[in-house]
């Protein structure tokens, strides 16, 4: 059952070493098996993955960057269960490729085509390879493995039909030639982190959506009072920018036409300009049900999503969702919503019904962090003057709010954070742990207590800048849906040997130092906190790793001061980790992120996901395996040929026994 496993009080395994080793590594008396990578075949009759390039029906294969993930229970009959660990439903998100210029490289023969106008076969295969999957997964008891051919197994691409929910439905702003009444839209994109909802659904952040579209250079000059154009800036786009991958210009079909942010045909009806207002969100999707369209949940707001964190339901409260918006200087956002708590929703007769009346009516709050140790939570909505009157921004409406979520936490006065990335819910204390990745723009000027750190480090010739190795900040609400919170620092990232006055502030040492926290979920089997890292500036010394954590409470800290200058910025340190509640479990291949996690629920089988291994290979080495920077999973066993693949991977206990005990 799924209370078989016990909170666990300290960790259990020996850290691993740092490693630049190209493979996965694991504590003593623990195996990782590959089970899940790029390409690999969803339905019967798609033939196995080649890995040489000339590989086609993506639409029916695993996807590219597999990032975070979720665990969807199956019993021996194939129903939905709670509580049995041998065969399940994994929701994958495929965030992006690995590529250079415009080509995902690895997935065409020689590479792909770098210049404009991109082929139309390259373009498809790249629609094709970003998104979600969902795919079934068993064990025999010895080993764990995917099924080619499940009634679950399903792919959601940048073309997949969705449905618009929440208070932008029918807004102006969505109306688009697919849906000239704004309650529709094609697609996710650039799927990073994700979220099991208290009624058993799938939802996932979309991120950095606004790089894949392409404005013509006079759009801001025509569009001058375009509210669009306007809020565009806030993502650091600008009109005559390159689109990542050149999709607009692959023809003259409605599938290219979209990816053209300032197409507009002879008349309304043939205008394109909103396609990119309908990305941005968190779909929600139910994985036992493959015929229910995805569904976007605009009450959750408009940025660049990362993970959604529920806070633990309670009978007669509201629903609550914390959420980040990964970039520099971005906000920390939470949801709470009109209807209250039904137990009986734990397993309701239709899962997104539940969802629509869970996530479609609320209120949206960013986060303001004071000085002091105390937060407050700013309504965005009609209802607070600062947005209603706000002369910053014209919103008309709940719906603007929806779409312009950046500009109305602008308009509040939030706290601009170091990078807000994924984030966890403590299932014993509620407090809530955010990842603040790094921060190259943070300034001795800017520096401020909940992102006190500014410092200079070298990595060879590259200096590095700023908030270097990110920190995790803790959130304690008043209560779920209150107005006010109590905060600290639970970690700062630091190398070991860094200077514990300035840089290495949690007094870190080599079994869990650690750089640029990303991915963090906490077990809700164990309660361990696992975080996992993205880094740039530790991978000198270091692939990127997962490690374990058992973190106390907010407050158990120390206040400490930093000075930068003649400045002083005072924060809160939590308490100084030692092995047995912060340790390094696991270190990944080479140029790869590590991220994604999910469990049985008794905690004996942990999913994981290796993201871009070989991240760093140069398109002209395509052809040339002695040239890829990682060859992984090809090098444990894994699959055809030598190109690296991101893939998921299943780490068990050879004794049987609990992850991290
Ligand atoms: Fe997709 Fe912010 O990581
Ligand atoms: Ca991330
Ligand atoms: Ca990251
Ligand atoms: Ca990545």
């Amino acid at each position: 059952g799924s209370d078989s496993a016990t909170q666990l009080d300290r960790l259990g395994f020996k850290a691993v070493p740092k490693s630049l080793a190209d493979k996965v590594i694991v504590p003593e008396g623990y195996t990782a098996q590959v089970i899940y990578a790029l390409g690999d075949p969803l339905a019967a009759g798609v033939a196995p993955f080649k890995n040489d390039g000339t590989d086609t029906q993506f639409e029916q294969r695993a996807g590219d960057h597999h990032d975070g993930m979720e665990w969807f229970g199956l019993d021996a009959q194939g129903k939905p269960s709670a509580s049995y660990n041998s065969r399940g439903i994994l929701g994958v998100n495929h965030e992006a490729t690995t590529d250079e210029k415009l080509a995902s490289f690895f997935i065409h023969a020689n590479g792909g085509t770098a210049t404009l106008p991109r082929p139309a076969a390259e373009i498809d295969k790249e629609l094709a390879i970003h998104g979600l999957s969902f795919v079934e997964v068993q064990t025999d008891g010895k080993r764990w493995a995917y099924k080619t051919s499940s009634p679950f197994n399903r792919r959601i691409t940048t073309m997949t039909p969705a449905v618009i929910h929440g208070p932008a439905r029918g807004s102006e702003h969505l109306v688009t030639k697919y849906s000239p009444d704004a309650t529709a839209c094609r697609g996710t994109l650039n799927n990073c982190g994700t979220g099991k909802t208290p009624w058993g659904t799938f939802v996932s952040g979309e991120e950095n959506w606004f790089g894949y579209f392409f404005r013509d250079a006079k759009d801001d000059d025509a569009r001058k009072k375009d509210k669009q154009v306007q809020a565009l800036k806030r993502y650091g786009r600008k009109a005559g920018d390159a689109s990542r991958h050149g999709w607009e210009s692959g023809g003259s079909d409605d599938r290219f036409v979209r990816w053209n942010n300032s197409a507009i045909g002879a008349s309304a009806k043939d205008d394109y300009r909103n396609e990119m207002n309908t990305f941005g969100y968190v779909v929600e999707v139910d994985a036992y049900d493959t015929t229910a369209p995805m569904r976007k949940r605009t009450g959750l707001g408009r940025f660049a999503h990362e993970s959604v964190a529920f806070a633990k339901p309670v009978a007669g409260q509201p629903i609550v969702a914390y959420m980040g918006d990964d970039a520099r200087g971005e906000y920390i956002y939470k949801f709470v919503s009109d209807a209250k708590w039904d137990p009986k929703d734990a397993r309701p007769a239709n899962r997104l019904a539940a969802g629509d009346k869970y996530l479609d009516k609320g209120t949206l709050f960013a986060a303001r962090f004071k000085g002091d140790g105390t937060g407050q939570w700013l309504e965005l909505s009609m209802n607070n003057p600062q947005i209603a009157n706000s002369s910053y921004f014209e919103f008309k409406s709940n719906a603007d709010v929806a779409i312009f979520t950046r500009l109305a936490a602008d308009a509040v006065g939030a706290t601009k954070m170091d990078r807000p990335e994924w984030n966890g819910v403590h299932p014993r204390t509620g407090e809530v742990y955010f990842t603040l990745t790094n921060n190259s723009a943070r300034t001795a000027a800017t520096a401020d207590a909940p992102n006190p750190r500014v410092y200079t480090d070298m990595k060879g010739s590259k200096e590095q800048k700023g908030n270097v190795h990110g920190h995790i900040a803790r959130l304690a609400d008043a209560s779920p849906a209150g107005l006010t919170f109590k905060w600290d620092i639970y970690v700062f990232g630091a190398e070991a040997d860094a200077d514990k006055a300035t840089v290495n502030l949690s007094s870190l040492t080599d079994e869990n130092d650690m750089s640029a926290p990303d991915g963090l979920v906490f077990s809700p089997a164990t309660g361990i906190c696992w975080i996992q890292t993205d880094d740039g500036a530790y991978t000198d010394k270091t692939n990127c790793m997962m490690l374990a954590a058992i973190p106390g409470k907010q407050g158990d800290g120390t206040a400490r001061t930093i000075k930068h200058g003649d400045r002083e910025v005072t924060t809160y340190v939590g308490k100084t980790p030692t092995p047995s509640t912060l340790a390094r479990f696991l270190v990944g291949p080479k140029d790869c992120e590590i991220t994604g996690w999910c469990e049985t629920p008794d905690g004996r089988a942990v999913f994981i996901n290796i993201q871009h291994p070989g991240e760093g290979t140069k398109m002209a080495d395509v052809t040339n395996p002695s040239k890829y920077t990682s060859q992984w999973p090809a090098n444990a066993g894994y699959g055809a040929g030598q190109r690296p693949r991101s893939a998921t991977i299943v780490i068990t206990k050879n004794d049987g026994g609990v992850i991290g005990s």
